[in-house]
């Protein structure tokens, strides 16, 4: 199961996508932490049936030496039970992602009490953040992109979750998804988020300045008329 680590408090990169050259990119940066996934990013990929499911999540817990979320499919406490436990029967890193509903609320409270870790997902709001807390998430994930969609902003909520979770000394960590750019991600870190799951343009987004671009340039060139 994977478990929070104390002492590991600089902000975490997983990857958002279940496309495998593209995990593999990141995670040859040396730099990735963790993997999310979820059914859209899935069916991207033209996965089908329980078989290529399982088969996909266990490829890519091979890749990526860190979380691995795996979302359920079903919507009932009973369902979402059984359907976790295969998926985290699957590898050790496997981390059940569910939904933010009152069944999913049951459902986090059963997998936490039986030691499998879990993601809750599609939070909008502090106090959905609370309740997946209460109910011992060990991941919540604010979608922040898709509140910066609807004219809020999403970064707010990161930094409400982190300080409610820090006032009342909850353990789940603060996951910020539905990254879309890099400026996301450099909020997320202001903001103390202790996770952020980032498409790969995202991450490679953080690279990019043209005065790195020039000045690289310029040295090469000079360097041309040292040899
Ligand atoms: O994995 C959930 C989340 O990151 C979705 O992102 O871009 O579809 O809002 P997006």
């Amino acid at each position: 199961m994977y478990l929070c680590s104390p002492q590991f408090n600089n902000m975490k990169f997983f990857i958002d996508t279940a496309n495998l050259a593209q995990i593999q990119e990141a995670n040859e940066l040396g730099i990735l932490d963790g993997v999310t996934t979820n059914p859209s990013l899935m069916a991207k990929e033209g996965i089908k049936g329980t078989d290529a499911i399982m088969k996909h999540y266990r490829t890519i817990c091979e890749m990526v030496d860190g979380p691995v979320s795996a979302e359920v499919l079903s919507t009932t406490f009973r369902e979402m039970v059984e359907e976790g436990e295969q998926l985290a029967s699957i590898h050790e890193n496997i981390v059940v992602k569910i939904p933010m509903i009152k069944d999913g609320i049951k459902a986090i409270k059963w997998f936490s009490d039986n030691g499998i870790a879990t993601n809750c997902t599609l939070v909008f709001s502090a106090g959905q953040a609370i309740l997946a807390a209460k109910a011992g998430a060990t991941f919540v994930s604010p979608f922040i992109g898709r509140i910066d969609d609807s004219s809020w902003d999403g970064v707010t909520l990161i930094e409400q979750i982190v300080n409610i979770y820090n006032a009342q000394a909850f353990d789940t960590e603060v996951l910020a998804a539905s990254i879309r750019n890099p400026l996301h991600i450099v909020r997320c870190a202001e903001a103390g988020a202790d996770v952020c799951t980032c498409p790969l343009p995202s991450i490679l987004g953080l690279l990019k300045h043209p005065l790195t671009d020039l000045g690289l340039e310029q040295f090469l060139k000079d360097a041309k008329s040292m040899q």
